[in-house]
Order: C-alpha cells, then sequence, then structure tokens
C-alpha cells in the first residue's frame, strides 16, 4: 500500500505556515507507524504549486530567536523527519517548487518531475537563506556548483534543467506524475521494509556533519539585517528589492 499525501493550501501555493507545518508533522507521524504502508507519495494540490516555499508573510516581522526556532523546529518536525523517514518517500512535484518546497523534495528520497515543475532557492533575493536543509542538502544531490549557481542567483530552473543536474529522478506529462510515482512504489513490493529503512537511515549517515547546525545560526542572523527587511517587502508589495550594497 502507497500513501498520498497532498499539501492543500492551493490558493497560497501551497505555501507552509505554522498550520500546515503541524498538520504535515500529524500525517507524517501516523504514516510512520501504518504498518500496512510501504511508501509515501508527496504532492501539492492544484496545477500551479509543488509548495512555493515558507510563508512569506508569516515570518516577516521575525526576530532572531523567533527565525532560529522557525529553521531547527521545522527542520525536526518536517524536513528531517521527512529523510530519515522508516519508508521510501518520493516527492511527486506538480508546480512550483521553492524556498522550502524545493527543500521538502530535497528531504524525499525520490523527486519526480511533471514536465510543468520549477525549481528553485530564491532565499538571497529576499536577504536570507535556505533555512530548512537546502545548503546542505542540494550540493549533495546535484552537485557544489550547480547549487551554488541555484542558491547565489536565486534563480528558478525548469524540469528539463533540473532532470540534467540530477535534481530529479524522471519528468513526465502533468497528468501521468502520480502514475509515474505509483509505478516505482510497486518496485518496492520485491523488497524487503526493514532493508529500506536500514538503507534510507545508511544512506542518510554519508551526511552527518555541522552543516545544519550552521544553517540555521546563518539563516536567523540575516533577519537582523536591513537587507532582509527590504527583501521581504519588496516581495510583499510586489517590486524589485533595492538592497543596500
Ligand atoms: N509565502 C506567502 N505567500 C505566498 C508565497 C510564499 N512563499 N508564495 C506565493 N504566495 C502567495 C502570493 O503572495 C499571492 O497571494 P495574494 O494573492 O494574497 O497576493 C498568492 O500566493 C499567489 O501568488 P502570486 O505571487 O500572485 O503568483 P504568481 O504566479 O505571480 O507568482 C511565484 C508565483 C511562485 C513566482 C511567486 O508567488 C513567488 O515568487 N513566491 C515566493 C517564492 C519564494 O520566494 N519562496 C521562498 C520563501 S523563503
Amino acid at each position: 500500500q502507497t500513501l498520498i499525501l497532498e499539501i492543500c493550501r492551493e490558493e497560497h501555493l501551497n505555501a507552509l505556515n505554522k498550520d500546515l507545518i503541524s498538520s504535515l508533522e500529524d500525517a507524517l507521524n501516523k504514516a510512520e507507524k501504518d504498518t500496512k504502508a510501504r511508501s509515501l507519495i508527496i504532492v501539492g494540490k492544484g496545477q500551479r504549486a509543488f509548495v512555493a516555499g515558507a510563508d512569506i508573510k508569516e515570518f516577516q516581522n521575525f526576530n532572531k530567536k523567533e527565525a532560529h526556532k522557525l529553521s531547527t523546529q521545522g527542520k525536526e518536525k518536517l524536513f528531517d523527519k521527512i529523510a530519515n523517514f522508516n519508508k521510501p518517500v518520493i516527492s511527486a512535484i506538480n508546480g512550483y517548487a521553492l524556498g522550502g518546497g524545493l527543500e521538502l523534495a530535497l528531504s524525499s528520497h525520490i523527486r519526480i518531475a511533471s514536465s510543468s515543475a520549477k525549481f528553485g532557492l530564491p532565499e538571497c533575493t529576499l536577504g536570507l537563506i535556505p533555512g530548512y536543509g537546502g545548503t546542505q542538502r542540494l550540493p549533495k544531490i546535484v552537485g557544489v556548483g550547480h547549487a551554488m549557481e541555484m542558491i547565489l542567483t536565486g534563480k528558478m530552473v525548469d524540469a528539463e534543467d533540473a532532470y540534467k543536474m540530477g535534481l530529479v529522478n524522471h519528468i513526465v506529462n502533468p497528468e501521468n506524475l502520480i502514475e509515474k510515482c505509483l509505478s516505482i512504489t510497486k518496485l518496492f513490493q520485491n523488497t524487503s521494509p526493514e532493508s529500506l529503512s536500514a538503507a534510507i537511515k545508511s544512506i542518510n549517515y554519508s551526511f552527518v556533519n555541522n552543516g545544519c547546525k550552521i544553517e540555521s545560526e546563518e539563516f536567523s542572523r540575516l533577519f537582523e539585517t536591513q537587507n532582509f527587511k527590504e527583501g521581504v517587502s519588496s516581495f510583499l508589495q510586489k517590486r524589485r528589492p533595492n538592497f543596500n550594497k
């Protein structure tokens, strides 16, 4: 059996706010204990977005301490939980996967993209850096060169470019996205569940370092800068930012 977890906040392009993170955490806790379920597929509701990032409106007035909590608790409750899940997690990327949305896909074990998907870590254009593991997971998956370009420029890449750099495993037509994910989950039926959780744990161990701690410290420090305030207000006012050089 495969569980499908749909992220439902369509009118805000499924941006992750506090309530959404906590309902996803509850769903993951249930899925983890479900012994009949062999795998999990995560998809965004609607045609436009997988997840367009953390909710910028919610964190715009956070101070350093609140930002640190946002980053560390988000990792613990959602992003690291997915990465260390006891069964394979596939992200079905149906549209925008930006910021925390791409970080969520990066935490999953396998990424499948619809041909209309778009990927990016735009945090530096907001006066921030990725705070949910993106600086750590992206270079592991696509290599330091592509990760540097994506993070330092904040630019979006399409599904074709994402595939070329190894960011996604397969591209399919939008209407075939879930079907493709299910065809992969079928292959798990030939494997032992204990083997899969042991393999996930072992692969993740190649990755243990201090980087996530440093990322949360740097992410939260930036909340005290004038450029962060400018970056976020320019997004909300739908204009280009005017950063201090
Ligand atoms: N946080 C909060 N709200 C968000 C959001 C986010 N990350 N991403 C989108 N939304 C909201 C928009 O503010 C808008 O709300 P409004 O109708 O109240 O103005 C709504 O979702 C639709 O988005 P809109 O920007 O109007 O759609 P678009 O097609 O013009 O642009 C994007 C789509 C994804 C390019 C654009 O929404 C975007 O750049 N989002 C932010 C991405 C980002 O920087 N994420 C990282 C956050 S750390």
